[in-house]
Parts: structure tokens; C-alpha cells; sequence
């Protein structure tokens, strides 16, 4: 079942991909509010990390050169020219928008549909001017209230959008999450949120984008990426993301063996 919630993410961003240009907001997607779903329009420069992929998928800046993605929105490990970045806009038609190349994907080592959810691209030239988004490297903030953003569906099963959205979202357990989907969620590996009401949530086209919180310092820090649900903002289905802080010292060697 999570192979095929997988595969079905794959192909919307595929068909995401295939028919870019993103579509204009949809302004008729809700009587109450545009979109993630649920959430409403982030502000230029408000999360400053946050990446849309040309291949339908976000991701979040974790170094100058490299950016946090999902696995299951990447091809296998190697030289790979072929991935936009899009960064430095709320607006993906913006003209100061920044637009970067990728030369090599790192896919986690292991990675067959199931689990070990997050990739790193590595961009043909770095960045500058951009803040990024650490990485939680121990569980002290998977739990509380999470922020998620995305260029994804408004809706399930609605088109991916051109303006960055953003909600938030209530942890869900492990074992509440596992309750809702019969066992398939990784209790090691991931980490769900959302309303058991349903209503937000990060949708197809989100995916490989973070969910963050504040730390201690009042920094942002991510602890989830966004992964796969059952639909979207459905009740009793949270959305499962992977874990950060259980790959944090695997991403954090594979980001050193990039140049980092
Ligand atoms: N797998 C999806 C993608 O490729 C993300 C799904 C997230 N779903 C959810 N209900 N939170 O974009």
C-alpha cells in the first residue's frame, strides 16, 4: 500500500512535470480559503528555503549548493544535469526569481519505494543571498505544531499552483498515525501530522518539501519531509513525512561527500 501511494505520487509529478507552467491559482478551489490545502499564501521572503523542482516536486535549501528533497522525487544516485531549481520567489513566474541547474542527485543508499524517503541535489552553482533551513539532528522537536509550504494541490486531485502556500499542521503519534493506516507508517522513519477533522495538508506536488517549526532560538529547523498520505486533508489520514532527525547524520555525511 505505501508502494502504491508512492507510485501514485510519482505520477502526478510526472504529469506535473509534463505539463508545467503551473496553472494559474485556483481562486474557485474553495469557498473559505485558496490551498497546501487549507493554508493560504506565504510571504515573498517569509521562508527564503524554500525550493520548487521542475520535476513537480519543492525541497528546501540546506547548504548553498545543495537541496533537501525527497527520494521518491529523484532517479538513482549519479551525474544529473537535468532538474530546475526555483528559488527566491513566492511567485514561480516572478522575474526575480532564481533559476539553477542541478549537476549530481543523491539518492539515500537503500531507497526501494518504502521508507528512506530524501534525496539531496546538488546545483550547478550556489546560491547566494538566501537563507537556509537546518536540519533537527535529534527528536527534541518532533512534536508540537509544524509549518508546511509547497507549490502542490490546493485540493486533491487539483492543479499544482503558481503561488507558494503554507499551513500548519498538529503532530500526530506513531501509533495514532499507524492506527489510521493499518501499520504501514515507519514508526523509526517518519512522522505524521495533521487533524484527525482533516481539512490541511500537504498534497501531490508538495512532496520532498519541508515541515518546520521554530526551535529554541526561535530559528526555523526542519524536522519532516514531505512524504505521502492517503489523498489529502482526508479525516483520519494524516500526512506521513519522513523523519529528519533519524537521517540527520547520514544526510549530513552525504551533504559532506557533495562538497557541501
Ligand atoms: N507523494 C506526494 C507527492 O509526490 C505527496 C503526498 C503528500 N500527501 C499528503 N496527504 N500529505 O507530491
Amino acid at each position: 500500500m505505501v508502494r502504491w501511494r508512492t507510485l501514485t505520487g510519482l505520477v502526478a509529478a510526472a504529469l506535473a512535470a509534463a505539463s508545467l507552467t503551473l496553472a494559474a491559482p485556483a481562486a474557485a478551489d474553495s469557498p473559505i480559503t485558496p490551498n497546501v490545502v487549507g493554508g493560504s499564501r506565504a510571504a515573498q521572503g517569509e521562508f527564503p528555503f524554500m525550493v520548487r523542482l521542475s520535476m513537480g516536486c519543492g525541497g528546501a535549501l540546506y547548504s548553498s549548493r545543495l537541496v533537501l528533497t525527497a527520494a521518491h522525487c529523484v532517479g538513482a544516485t549519479g551525474t544529473n544535469t537535468s532538474i530546475t531549481a526555483t528559488l527566491g520567489a513566492v511567485d514561480l513566474q516572478s522575474s526575480s526569481r532564481i533559476t539553477v541547474r542541478s549537476n549530481y542527485v543523491y539518492r539515500a543508499p537503500g531507497y526501494n519505494g518504502s521508507g528512506r524517503d530524501w534525496a539531496l541535489i546538488r546545483l550547478a552553482t550556489p546560491v547566494t543571498g538566501l537563507s537556509t533551513l537546518k536540519i533537527a539532528t535529534t527528536t527534541a522537536y518532533d512534536s508540537g505544531t509544524f509549518t508546511v509550504a509547497g507549490w502542490g494541490a490546493a485540493r486533491e486531485g487539483g492543479s499544482q499552483q503558481r503561488y507558494l502556500l503554507k499551513a500548519t499542521v498538529p503532530f500526530v503519534s506513531d501509533s495514532t498515525c499507524n492506527a489510521y493506516y493499518g501499520g504501514d507508517v515507519i514508526a523509526a522513519q517518519e512522522i505524521c501530522a495533521g487533524y484527525a477533522s482533516g481539512g490541511v495538508d500537504t498534497c501531490q506536488g508538495d512532496s520532498g518539501g519541508p515541515m518546520f517549526r521554530r526551535d529554541a532560538a526561535n530559528a526555523w529547523i526542519q524536522v519532516g519531509i514531505v512524504s505521502w498520505g492517503q489523498g489529502c486533508a482526508r479525516p483520519n489520514y494524516p500526512g506521513v513525512y519522513t523523519q529528519v532527525s533519524y537521517f540527520a547524520s547520514s544526510i549530513a555525511s552525504a551533504a559532506a561527500s557533495l562538497g557541501g
